[in-house]
């Protein structure tokens, strides 16, 4: 037994929160006030992108370690969270099933929480953000969100892949290590031209397949350099532009950057501009929680367990297409 329950007369709730929706296996404990423990582990595929089952298999592998790990200082908890969806059906159901074991064995509640909403949470908790509009862009995940009649709503989104799996295929493709986009940032910092590429913005949506296809085929004509530079510059100036579109149609004061993308400083300088410009606060959270992590999962649980958002074991399973506009906001 790796946990220890929760006395009754203890004053401060604490939640054990576990992500794994697609690489990062990763889990914590979290009170009200901070980050009490956390552990991750990664999955690397040996080449190529991610395959889910093999994903699955390396969450299977490290999630006892990982989970023992959190809980081996004696905090106690009084619920367990995990990331209910969206994400990769293999990965998702390994995490729900150790969840769902913990709840069952230590008797605390088991809670179910939606993965993009958990990145909106964590902004608002490690930030100065109270209603934000918000953009999370990830691997998978490219979304423009904000809360409206009760509900996280999704403002625009991809049509196809998301902004960080677009520049880790372009980025495989001219065999820079993975993940790609750290690699395409330092480049393009070393460009001497922009080179026009496909900016394909439809209605509130955007689309960033055909943007790596073009990319790839312009290195006939330009240098690895300036197409790094032309693919960030326009895929950011998409997600900027619908951000700002979002700001203005919600009427909203605050953005919010979330998702592992985030860590990228020309997508930071150039959200920054648009909300000097139209005098909108903006906020980034400390990296370790712009990336998915266990902290998320555990803070937006805390959240829901406040509320009595609990789920039975015979119905929590997972949704691998859960959107965030499909869950219900119990705790604002
Ligand atoms: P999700 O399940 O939410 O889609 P994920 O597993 O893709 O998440 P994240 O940690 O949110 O995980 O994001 C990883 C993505 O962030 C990768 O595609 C990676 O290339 C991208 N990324 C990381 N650093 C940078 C950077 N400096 N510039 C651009 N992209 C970056
Ligand atoms: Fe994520």
């Amino acid at each position: 037994m790796y946990f220890t329950s929760r006395d009754v007369d203890s004053r401060v709730t604490s939640v054990l929160g576990i992500e794994g929706t697609a690489w990062n296996l990763s889990a914590a404990i979290v009170d009200e006030n901070d980050v009490l423990a956390e552990a991750t582990a990664t999955y690397m595929p040996a080449s190529g992108g991610i395959h889910p089952r093999e994903a699955a298999q390396h969450h299977a592998n490290h999630i006892t370690g990982v989970i023992k790990k959190v809980l081996s200082r004696g905090i106690g908890i009084d619920a367990v969270a995990f990331s209910r969806g969206p994400g990769l059906g293999p990965c998702l159901r390994t995490v729900a099933t150790a969840a769902r074991a913990i709840s069952l064995s230590s008797g605390v509640p088991l809670i179910g929480v939606n993965h993009c909403i958990a990145h909106i949470e964590v902004g608002r908790w490690k930030t100065q953000a109270v209603d934000p509009v918000t953009l999370y862009v990830s691997g998978a995940n490219s979304q423009v969100l904000a809360f409206r009649a009760g509900r996280y709503r999704v403002f625009g989104e991809t049509l196809d892949i998301g902004i960080g799996n677009a520049l880790d295929k372009f980025a495989r493709s001219v065999h820079l290590p993975h993940p790609g986009g750290p690699g395409i940032e330092e480049l393009a910092l070393k460009a001497s031209r922009y080179i026009p590429l496909p900016y394909v913005v439809k209605g509130m949506d955007f689309s960033f397949s055909g943007l790596t296809t073009a990319a790839e085929s312009s290195l006939c004509k330009a240098s690895l350099e300036d197409v790094c530079f032309s693919l960030q510059e326009t895929a950011f100036a998409m997600l900027v532009e619908v951000t700002e579109r979002a700001v203005a149609h919600t009427g909203k004061g605050e953005v919010l950057l979330a998702g592992g993308v985030g860590a990228n400083m020309r997508l930071r300088e150039m959200l920054s501009i648009m909300c000097e410009d139209r005098g909108v606060r903006f906020y980034v959270p400390e990296k370790k929680f712009m990336g998915d992590n266990g902290a998320m999962i555990a803070h937006l649980g805390l959240l829901m367990l406040e509320r009595g958002n609990t789920i039975a074991v015979e119905d929590s399973a997972v949704l691998p297409d859960f959107r965030p506009d499909d869950a219900e906001v119990t705790w604002r």
